[in-house]
């Protein structure tokens, strides 16, 4: 068996954040010290703050990424951003497929896919959400959701290095509900074996992340869920007060 992925903790920040938002980026990295050395930590903030948090960030435990591309390196697009320009703004790496841009902007699992390429093309890990709605979770069809979801829009290739997978159920997201431990287990565990079904070595080293209302008081029982390694915080990252016991939590489960 080899050795479990190394954990990241990764906050979302939406459409939240302008320059005063560089002190709690500061705030963030230097409470960093305290958390356990194998946890990856990340930010992505809005596209306009991200070359000054990059900036920011260097020399500190925090990696910078981004909330979206566009799946081409350039062209006529109009307020689009590719994946080379993220890159070229300090990102490391970029979420693709939030059930918000499904949601709100109408993008198909084909157009994550291709975002998930673009991504890897740029250097840039991609972060790809999936998750089910309410009324599929109702109806038993969980399982089936994911599958079908994950199956159209990974990447043609993909390793630990440019891919990571977070499971967010839509229902979930911004409403302070979670799944049981036992409901994320079981998720996640038929991530992993649809990962590794398509590509045996790789598919072990890709984080599958858990997003969703992830606080500092669940995250100590969500971390711990076996094929869990790491999350995606939204609301909760905006704060270092929130964000760091999150990620030392994470720290603590391993
Ligand atoms: P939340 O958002 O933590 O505020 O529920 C998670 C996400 O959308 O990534």
């Amino acid at each position: 068996m080899a050795n479990p992925p190394r954990p990241l903790v990764a906050g979302n920040w939406k459409m939240n954040g302008l320059s005063a938002s560089v002190s709690e980026l500061a705030k963030i990295a230097s409470g960093a010290a305290d958390i356990a050395p194998n946890v990856e930590l990340m930010i992505c903030p809005p596209t306009t703050l991200l070359h000054r948090f990059a900036e920011a960030a260097r020399d500190t435990r925090i990696a910078v990424g981004a909330q979206d591309c566009h799946a081409q390196p350039s062209g006529a697009f109009t307020g689009d951003i590719s994946a080379e320009m993220l890159a070229d703004s300090g990102a490391c790496a970029v979420i693709v497929g939030h059930s918000e841009r499904r949601t709100l902007h109408g993008e198909s699992d084909e157009d994550v896919k291709a975002k998930a390429m673009a991504a890897a093309r740029a250097g840039l890990t991609a972060i790809l959400c999936i998750g089910e709605s309410r009324e599929e979770r109702e109806a038993g069809a969980t399982l089936a959701r994911i599958e079908r979801q994950l199956e159209a829009s990974l990447p043609d290739r993909f390793d630990a290095r440019s891919l990571v997978v977070a499971y967010e159920p839509v229902w979930a997201i911004g409403t302070g509900l979670t799944p049981t431990p036992g409901d994320v287990a079981e998720v996640h565990t038929f991530i992993r074996r649809l990962l590794t079904g398509r590509a045996a070595g790789a598919g072990e080293g890709v984080r599958i992340l858990y997003g969703g209302s992830v606080k500092p008081t669940n995250a100590p029982e969500l971390m711990a869920v076996a094929n869990v390694n790491g999350a995606l915080v939204g609301g909760a990252s905006l704060k270092a007060a929130d964000f760091l016991p999150i990620a030392a939590a994470c720290g603590l489960a391993r």
